[in-house]
């Protein structure tokens, strides 16, 4: 039964050029990016809950005519899926940023370029001038929309994370102010296992990217916003 239960865990396998293997009845929606008029990225917007399904595969080559799902074309475009990410944990890739009561790691290799933490002054400088719970706020509600884990909050009085809670679940990420199509969202510490076997760092929130031009797969490098 342990067995069984371990078997149908929610995971994200990656097939050798090929497409996101995703089992465990993992939940699937279109997340759509808001932005006000300035073009600022600033909120989230769930779109079209699809059909919950054991078992799909995700289109990682950005070819399919059936997206977010694979149809095969990864076969006639000879997609080159290989994975050149680094597996340095986060934590030792981060640098950190220092407030008053809160600290944020950031690790610029994981970023996609979503633009919420650059409104206004920027978080970096949020998070310096933070000086009462109004402004510990809005850092926080900043960092957790940042989806590709790049940015997380830390408390310093009790040292852990101010991490959002964040159900096992997948967005395919649009972002319409910007016409361009964006990651695979990755919530709730979904194993991802690399083509080679091994699990990268098991993490709250990653994106993956699905336009098959990022430089670092399997994550997203921002490379769906060049045209
Ligand atoms: S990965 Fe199969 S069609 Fe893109």
């Amino acid at each position: 039964m342990v067995g069984e239960e371990m078997n149908n865990a929610p995971q994200i396998r990656i097939a050798k050029n090929g497409p996101y293997l995703v089992s465990g009845g993992v939940p699937l929606s279109r997340q759509i990016i808001v932005c006000n008029d300035a073009g600022d990225s600033v909120a989230w917007q769930e779109g079209e809950r699809y059909p919950v399904q054991e078992r799909y595969a995700l289109c990682r080559c950005g070819g399919s005519g059936n997206k977010p799902f694979c149809d095969g074309t990864h076969l006639k475009n000879y997609f080159d899926g290989t994975e050149t990410a680094s597996r340095v944990p986060y934590l030792e890739r981060a640098e950190w940023v220092e407030g008053q009561d809160i600290r944020m790691s950031d690790a610029p290799g994981f970023c996609s370029h979503a633009r919420f933490c650059v409104r206004g002054r920027g978080i970096w400088d949020l998070v310096e001038r933070q000086r009462d719970p109004a402004m510990m706020e809005k850092a926080v509600e900043e960092v957790a929309r940042c989806h590709s884990g790049r940015l997380v909050l830390w408390d310093k009085n009790t040292g852990e994370p101010m991490e959002p809670v964040l159900a096992p679940s997948i967005g395919v990420v649009e972002g319409p102010g910007e016409g361009v199509t964006g990651p695979v969202w990755v919530r709730g510490r979904i194993p991802v296992i690399s083509s080679r076997g091994f699990t990268y760092e098991v993490r709250n929130r990653v994106t993956l990217c699905r336009c098959g031009r990022s430089g670092n797969k399997p994550f997203c490098d921002g490379s769906h916003r060049e045209k």
